[in-house]
């Protein structure tokens, strides 16, 4: 019989916030600098990917045979640069539409909820958001409680998405086995580590994306919890 699910697990670039479309303008920029181009297509395949091995696809795409270790580190360094210069801005506003209430009908339904994401951003992101733990100042600012009981971010992690790592140890972290979590991704390679760490999975955009996807809603708005009762 199928395990009741106790736990979510979220992704957070381009499933709570819009921040997938920052990291893609910002490696266009960069293919863009070294005079080549990053189709939305060919993006795809670095969504939920760490920082290093996007930049390894990126190069891949774009024919640029092997860079030292200082180079390809300069190049992520402007990437990121770029991309925290637009995460630096967002606030509360920025979380997608629909989020904010599915959190809080997760969260009267007694359901444990992490986010587990491949980022060395999310620290900043969900301070920026007023969703981190420890923006205590942020979150009495703007009278948001804390949804979340654990944060797995790439600052935790030593393999990325596919590798179910992450995962694996939010699950750790909120003390529910991986058969009983659901994982909400936009990224295929995050399906993957989730279906990998033995998780139910709703992917977060186009079903032509997420072909390994249990399930796949197009976002959060007027998104029933029967949607989680029933999987
Ligand atoms: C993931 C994004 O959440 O984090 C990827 O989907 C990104 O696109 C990865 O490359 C690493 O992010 P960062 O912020 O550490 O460069
Ligand atoms: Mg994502």
């Amino acid at each position: 019989m199928a395990q009741k699910i106790k736990a979510i697990i979220f992704d957070l670039d381009g499933v709570i916030v819009d921040t997938a479309v920052f990291h893609y303008l910002a490696w266009k920029k960069l293919a863009n600098t070294m005079g080549f181009d990053l189709t939305e297509a060919q993006n795809e395949q670095l969504k939920g990917i760490s920082r290093m091995e996007s930049l390894d696809i990126l190069l891949k795409i774009g024919n640029k045979g092997s860079l030292s270790t200082a180079e390809k580190q300069q190049l992520a360094t402007s990437k990121n640069k770029w991309y925290r210069e637009n995460i630096l801005k967002m606030t509360p506003k920025d979380i997608l539409p629909g989020v904010m209430e599915f959190l809080e009908t997760l969260k009267n339904a007694d359901y444990k909820m992490a986010i587990g994401s491949s980022s060395k951003n999310a620290g900043t992101i969900l301070e920026r958001i007023g969703l981190s733990k420890n923006a205590g100042t942020i979150l009495e600012r703007i009278g948001l409680e804390n949804y979340f009981d654990a944060v797995v971010d790439g600052t935790k992690i030593s393999r990325s998405k596919p590798d179910p790592e992450v995962f694996l140890k939010g699950a750790q972290e909120l003390n529910i086995p991986p058969e009983q979590c659901l994982v909400f991704e936009d990224a295929e390679s995050g399906i993957e580590a989730a279906k990998n760490a033995g998780m139910k999975t709703i992917g977060v955009g186009k079903p032509e994306n997420l072909p390994k996807a249990d399930k796949v809603i197009p976002g959060f708005q007027n998104v029933n919890i029967s949607i989680i009762e029933n999987s």
